[in-house]
């Protein structure tokens, strides 16, 4: 083989360092701007999580700079020079030692005193004005119950913006992991204790959420998503969900709830006014909500048709079973479902 031109193989290193950059600048793109991003903190918690990881960064920064600027100078000065006589053998330097003893001291201090603060102050009890929210982590599927307002709902949790909110994480089943990374986070959430996440949302927006603690074969699609609310409209949804749902006399929506009403379905889920189940979500407003199945997919008839038909081919490990509602059956139960606003 033989060697390409120099002009050809500068050539080749600048396009391989650009990519290397372009690269970079995509994952530093996508730190900052994508849904599950830790660095553009839209809370009290979230801030206070960033400003410590912010301090740390930097003092690390300054720390790495002064060592490797330290270590570059060192090998050029103190290099190798032909007939160059063996240099002077040292062993312990007192001054040296006692001073990068204490200045590490120092700089652990820097960061464990703030770190220490913020976890003992994300750990306060919340106010008595904090709005409680019962979370629950299910295999695979999260539950939000509103104590003071009297209704549940399923992978949609709404909040008004600026007002603090006290969730109270239970586990029925194994451990999971309660995680908004936009709003700061995340907590275990383990059977038989309660804990706690206190935090007042800043900006209205819908934010991601995600089950952080390996939980089963679908832990990946225990996802959920937070609603922040504009002042007022939070009102307005708690109406909608406190009301009876809103059917569709459409005769398929129709022939739906008979399907829905006579089979197994009642056992697990809840509609308000017609069944009373409690293993699988409430269903009482489905409709009203953007994604289901653990937030996995979009609220359309395509997705709940295919997702009543065969629960375990799109969520692995899906405790929902296959009841045989194919064809016509699974359509109607999908347009009933839709039609619970
Ligand atoms: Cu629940 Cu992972």
């Amino acid at each position: 083989m033989t060697t390409p031109p120099p002009v050809l193989r500068r050539a080749r290193t600048a396009v391989l360092l650009l990519g290397v950059l372009f690269l970079a600048s995509a994952c530093g793109w996508s730190l900052w701007d994508s849904p599950m991003t830790t660095v553009r903190p839209r809370s009290d918690f979230g801030r206070a999580i960033d400003e410590i990881f912010m301090l740390i960064s930097w003092t690390t920064l300054v720390i790495f700079i002064i060592v490797e600027v330290g270590l570059l100078y060192c090998c050029w000065r103190f290099r190798e020079r032909p007939g160059a006589p063996i240099p002077k053998q040292v062993h312990g330097h007192t001054p040296l030692e006692v001073s990068w003893t204490i200045g590490f001291a120092v700089i652990l201090l820097i960061i464990g005193i703030p770190t220490i603060k913020i976890i003992f102050k994300t750990q306060e009890a919340p106010a008595a004005t904090a709005l409680p929210v019962d979370v629950k982590g299910h295999q695979w599927w999260w539950e939000f119950a509103y104590p003071g307002l009297n209704f549940t709902t399923a992978n949609e949790v709404h909040l008004p913006v600026g007002q603090t909110v006290a969730f109270r994480l239970h586990a029925p089943d194994v451990i999971h992991s309660f995680w908004i990374p936009v709003l700061g986070g995340k907590r275990d959430v383990v059977p038989h204790r309660v804990n706690q996440i206190v935090l007042t949302p800043e900006a209205p927006g819908e934010y991601y959420g995600q089950c952080a603690e390996y939980c089963g074969i679908s832990h990946a699609n225990m996802r959920f998503r937070v609603i922040v609310h504009p002042k007022g409209e939070f009102e307005q949804w708690v109406k909608a969900q406190q009301a009876p749902p809103v059917e569709s006399t459409d005769a398929l929506a129709q022939q739906g709830k008979e399907i829905f009403a006579k089979s197994a379905c009642v056992g697990c889920h809840t509609i308000a006014g017609v069944s009373a189940g409690q293993i699988g979500p409430n269903l009482t407003h489905f409709a009203s909500r953007r994604t289901f199945a653990g937030s996995l997919m979009q609220t359309t008839a395509p997705n709940l048709v295919q997702w009543i038909e065969d629960p375990g081919h799109m969520k692995p490990g899906a405790l929902m079973p296959n009841l045989g509602m194919a064809g016509d059956r699974s359509k109607a139960l999908a347009a009933y479902l839709l039609s619970l606003k």
